[in-house]
């Protein structure tokens, strides 16, 4: 069964076309990186103006990677959360195709999409199992118990983790976004030279990120006041890697108290974050002295895509037709409300 996913929540317009849920048949991922990069963070009015400008010839073009004898069963959109214009231009597009295709159209809640990507070209685990989703906006423990039924255990109670990375970059001077900068730059660094806090919160599975940006921005400034040439790229270097050990070091201590707490054999990683090389390797390490079973999102599903919203997509296609459970139909019935996603 193949499905057209459509992701326009952010600054990346994507369409994909996956079949039975993992498969992908083709991909295509526009990214607005240089468009917004000027301004150091996402300006919505520009995102959304890009997405549709892209949505129309991408659409044309993956519509061509159909297999010869093979069908599209239906469309699956994001819907929330994101920049709203950015989501109208996806969704009102979407809604046209299945209006014109005769095809359903299946809402899609980009953080599901996330917690679904780490099973893109590979096996479904069993439920229950934990999620971690670390993006540019969200931080979010979520137990994992079956299609749309989620319960977040542990989320942040200020910026998210991507968003601490963007924002520490843009006060190092780094440029946006913060993310793949640092993580690139921290072989080059030593990551013990600034003692960093670590917010652990005793007794909750929370997570809080502004305190350690706020020491990377007062060490900077005493670094500043004590070096008359000004601050050295060494420095910098250092006080990158030194902020990264520690964001990953919580958020790897907090993941596996979760799935200890909740007796979870199985961590899953989703959201840009995912992408960072230390927080993929010391996932890893823990899980493999632990003996539970990781997850990791392969390189071409970390940042947002359409093809983790075409795998829910279909197991929520497939979920919904055989419980006979109403859900976005579009052609037939007109849009309703998406089923499963309203407790995430
Ligand atoms: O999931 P995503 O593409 O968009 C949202 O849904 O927010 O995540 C974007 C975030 C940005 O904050 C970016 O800095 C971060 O993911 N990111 C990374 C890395 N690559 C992207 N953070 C740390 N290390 C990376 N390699
Ligand atoms: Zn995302």
């Amino acid at each position: 069964m193949i499905i057209l996913g459509i992701e326009t929540s952010c600054d990346e317009t994507s369409v994909a076309l996956v079949e039975n849920g993992s498969k992908v048949i083709d991909q295509m991922i526009s990214s607005q990186i240089k468009l917004h990069s000027r301004y150091l963070g996402v300006v919505p009015e520009l995102a959304s103006r890009a997405h549709l400008e892209s949505i129309n010839w991408m659409l044309e073009q993956i519509l061509k990677s159909v297999p010869r004898g093979k069908k599209i069963k239906a469309i699956a959109v994001t819907n929330e959360p994101g920049l709203v214009g950015s989501l109208l231009v996806g969704h009102v597009t979407a809604e046209c195709l299945s209006y014109a295709m005769d095809l359903p159209l299946i809402e899609v809640n980009h953080l599901e999409g996330h917690v679904f990507s780490p099973f893109l070209e590979k096996k479904f685990p069993r439920f229950p199992f934990l999620s971690l989703v670390v993006s540019g906006g969200h931080t979010d423990l979520v137990l994992v118990k079956g299609i749309g039924r989620f319960n977040v255990i542990g989320r942040t109670r200020d910026d998210a983790c991507g968003e601490a990375y963007d924002k520490v970059a843009k006060l190092l001077g780094l440029g946006y976004p913060g993310g793949p900068v640092i993580d690139k730059m921290y072989p080059n660094g030593d990551p013990d030279k600034y003692a960093l806090p670590r917010t652990v919160m005793q007794g909750s599975l929370d997570f809080s990120f502004s305190g350690l940006k706020t020491a990377v921005l007062y060490k900077f400034r005493e670094l500043e006041g004590k070096n008359k040439k000004g601050v050295t790229k060494k420095m910098i270097c250092d006080l990158a890697a030194s902020f990264q050990k520690s964001a990953v070091g919580v958020l790897v201590k907090k993941t596996l108290k979760a799935a200890e707490e909740n007796n979870l054999k199985t961590i899953a990683l989703g959201g840009g974050v995912s992408a960072n090389s230390l927080l993929r390797r010391e996932l890893k390490r823990h899980a493999a002295e632990k003996k539970l079973n990781i997850c990791l999102p392969g390189r071409n599903y970390c940042m947002d895509n359409a093809a983790m919203i075409a795998s829910v997509g279909y197991y929520k296609y497939k979920f919904y037709s055989k419980k006979k459970k109403k859900f976005s139909v579009y052609a037939k019935k007109g849009v309703s409300s998406s089923a499963g996603i309203k407790n995430w």
